[in-house]
This record gives structure tokens, sequence and C-alpha cells, in this order.
């Protein structure tokens, strides 16, 4: 047991040691400089298709007409909240005024977005546009901490998710089995519709990651071969014509 006095200093020294961890730079996993300057074509790829895919709704796809008359042209007028790559990448994070945070992309998605708005509107289109130079990159945060990978955030869906499978399956129940092997039950017909191992369902392009994410749920590791084929039999045949079912409900 500690005495008074001890438990006073040790307090103090706590909250000497908490007061001078935050007199730190907050902490930062993200390296800003490394994921700019190695933007490729691949990142204006993968920017492209996130911007046509979300943004291009509400900020346009001319630059200068946005359709929703509150969000910013990126071609011209004034951005309210920063010009430079790291500016607009903390108005994705954080989110700024109407524009919400927009977690649900990686940090260097977020930087690939960046980069196409970046190159398809302000590059040709504002005279004040400016390159990244070698003192912006030094300018911005370093990483101070670092990530341990189980401390990425991998969301918990529970054990059992009903979704759609793939485009040919409207309605499964996808369950966890243990051990990363997921089996999937076709709740219109009872079938199985599948059992994989290597993980539960891939949903990133689905809603449940991506605000209108048209995606659908994909089975996230390799069919179990030999163990794909349980079905339900009708009138004694497992060749029962398909044609003409109800279009919900298990049985003809
Ligand atoms: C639902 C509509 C909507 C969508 C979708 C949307 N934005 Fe926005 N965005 C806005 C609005 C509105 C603002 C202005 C916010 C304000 O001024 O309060 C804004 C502001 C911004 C800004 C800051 C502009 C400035 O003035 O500094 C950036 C950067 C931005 N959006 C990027 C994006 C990107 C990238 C995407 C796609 C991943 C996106 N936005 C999707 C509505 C949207």
């Amino acid at each position: 047991m500690l005495g008074d006095g001890q438990m006073r200093l040790l307090l103090s020294l706590l909250i000497f040691a908490g007061a001078s961890v935050s007199a730190k730079e907050p902490p930062n996993a993200v390296d800003h400089a490394g994921i700019i300057q190695s933007w490729d074509r691949e990142s204006l790829a993968s920017g492209e298709k996130i911007y046509k895919s979300l943004c291009t709704n509400c900020h346009g796809a001319d630059g200068v007409t946005p359709p929703l008359p509150t969000a910013r042209a990126f071609g011209k007028g004034e951005l309210n909240f920063g010009k430079d790559p790291y500016s607009m990448f903390k108005t994705l994070t954080y989110g700024n005024g109407m524009m919400g945070p927009q977690t649900w992309m990686t940090p260097k998605e977020r930087y690939a977005v960046i980069h196409y708005i970046r190159e398809k509107f302000m590059k040709p289109m504002r005279k004040d546009f400016v390159e990244v130079h070698d003192g912006y990159l030094e300018g911005l945060p370093t990483v101070n901490v670092v990530v341990k990978e189980s401390d990425k955030k991998e969301r918990d869906f529970g054990p059992a998710l009903a979704s759609q499978l793939g485009r040919d399956i409207s309605s499964v129940l996808s369950v966890k089995l243990g051990d990363d092997t997921t089996i999937s039950y076709n709740l219109h017909s009872m079938d199985q519709a599948g059992l994989w191992t290597g993980g539960f369902l891939d949903l990133l392009n689905t809603q449940h990651y991506r605000e209108r994410g048209g995606g659908v749920a994909q089975p996230k590791g390799e069919m179990v071969r030999g163990l794909q084929r349980w079905q339900w039999a009708h009138g004694g045949t497992f060749d029962y014509s398909r044609e003409d079912l109800l279009a919900r409900g298990p049985i003809p």
C-alpha cells in the first residue's frame, strides 16, 4: 500500500507526465509527404473512381458548376478551407462546415481523390495553382506514432449478416463458423449459397462502408471445394425447374 504522501507524489508525477505528453505534437500515423510524393497514374485513377462515384454528385463533373450550389467548384472561386493537399485532407478527415468527414476512405484514398481534383480541375483552371514543392512537403506533420496491426479497426458485423451475395443471389444469410470460415444460405431457396475460408464478407464497396456504395457483398476468401452444392430437392429431384418461381419465398 502507498502512504498518503507517496500517493500524492505519484499523482503529481502522473499529471506531470501527462502534461509533457500533451505538450508534444499530436499523434500522427499518416505519412502525408510520403503519400503525396508517391502520387502516380494509379492514385490518379483510383481518385477519379472515387470522385465520379460520389463527389461529383455535389461538386460536379466540370469543375465550375457544382450541382449543389453550396458545395464548392474546384476549378474556380474560393476554397474556404484551404487549397493545398493537406488542408483538403483535413477537410476529408475531420469534416468542415457542411462537408462531412469521409473516413470511409483510407488516408491514401483521401489523397488519391485530392490528387485527381488537383490534376483535373485545379491545375488547368486556376491561375493561382501551386505545385507541391519540397518546402511544402517538409512542413507537413511527420509520423510520430506507429499504428499496430491490431489497432486497425475492422468493423464487427456480428456473427451473421443478411445481404445480397454477388449480383446473382439477392438475399443470403452469411454466418461465421469460426476459423475464418463462413457459410452463406440463400434465403429464398434455403440452399447453401457458398462456403468459404479466409474471412467473412467483402463489404468495402457496399453501403456498410460507402455513403453511396453501389457494390454488393462478395465472399471474402476461397470457396471450399467439394462443399458448395448443399441444396434442397423438390419433387424428388435437384433439377426442378427454376422458371416461374415466386419472386420471394423458399420453394417452388
Ligand atoms: C452531399 C454533398 C457532398 C458530397 C457528396 C461531397 N461534398 Fe465536399 N462539400 C460539400 C459542401 C456543401 C461543401 C461546403 C462546406 C461548407 O462550406 O460548409 C463541401 C466542401 C468540400 C471541400 C472544402 C472546400 C473548401 O471550400 O475549402 C472539399 C475539399 C471537399 N468538399 C471535397 C469533397 C470530396 C473529395 C468529396 C468526395 C469524396 C466530396 N467533397 C463529396 C458537399 C459535398
